[in-house]
């Protein structure tokens, strides 16, 4: 029932598409501050700079984190004053864990051991004595009588040649003869492999008679 466009209509259509065009350029125009939703510079900024830290992070910890190494990260180590700023790790300071782990159940953590049952490690002329020794005492043990410090002790020290290296047992050797004001000098790795070597075929634990044998 709808008549057909007049001309009137008609020309009144072509310039409604006119004004349509005028809207759309307007609208066109207008998009960039219009668009919320899409990119805004802002966040993009922040992204970008969390990528690139992210990026160079990654790059430094592999360049400079050594894996972690608990030989270079060490609670106990203090930078040398005028030295350079690196980590210095002394043997006995990781032979502190291992006198901490094994060693300190019975001579104490204040190595003064136990009056009667565990002779002292503080002070002793055992200690700070010849390697030769006391490494002896910690590969394959230590039973009967021994005088420390001038008390005596009859009790047995457990071998301890198969659960340490010889590297740790030179460093637990060489912080008890550098802690409680004992100065000895440190005991090597070396040395405590030759021992090891030359006492392959020990067994039993030595006596202090034995080991005077060897000299002070
Ligand atoms: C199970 C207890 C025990 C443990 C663990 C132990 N010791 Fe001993 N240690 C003894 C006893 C007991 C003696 C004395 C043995 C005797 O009476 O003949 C001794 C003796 C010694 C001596 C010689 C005497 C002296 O006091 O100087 C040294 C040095 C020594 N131990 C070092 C160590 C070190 C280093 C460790 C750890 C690596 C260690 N001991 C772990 C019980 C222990």
């Amino acid at each position: 029932m709808n008549p057909p466009p007049d001309k009137h209509t008609l020309e009144q259509a072509g310039a409604s598409d006119e004004s349509i065009r005028q809207v759309h350029t307007q609208l066109a125009h207008e998009k960039p501050e219009q668009a919320g939703g899409g990119y805004a510079a802002y966040p993009l900024v922040l992204l970008g700079l969390m990528c690139s830290s992210i990026f160079f992070g990654s790059i430094y910890l592999a360049h400079y984190s050594s894996h972690f190494d608990p030989l270079i990260y060490n609670e106990n180590a203090k930078p040398v004053a005028g030295g350079p700023a690196v980590p210095v790790v002394t043997p006995a300071m990781l032979g502190k864990r291992v006198y901490t782990n094994i060693c300190m159940t019975c001579h104490q953590q204040n190595g003064q051991g136990q009056a009667g049952v565990y002779p002292p490690l503080a002070g002793s002329e055992w200690a700070q004595g010849s390697e030769e020794r006391i490494i002896r005492i910690v590969l394959h043990g230590l039973s009967g009588p021994i005088t420390v410090e001038g008390k005596e002790f009859n009790n047995a020290m457990t071998p301890l040649g198969t659960v340490l290296k010889d590297e740790q047992i030179a460093n637990v050797l060489s912080f008890v003869r550098q802690e409680w004001g004992n100065t000895a000098p440190e005991v090597k790795a070396e040395t405590v492999a030759r021992i090891r070597a030359e006492t392959a075929s020990r067994t039993q634990p030595w006596t202090a008679a034995e080991l005077e044998k060897l000299g002070k």
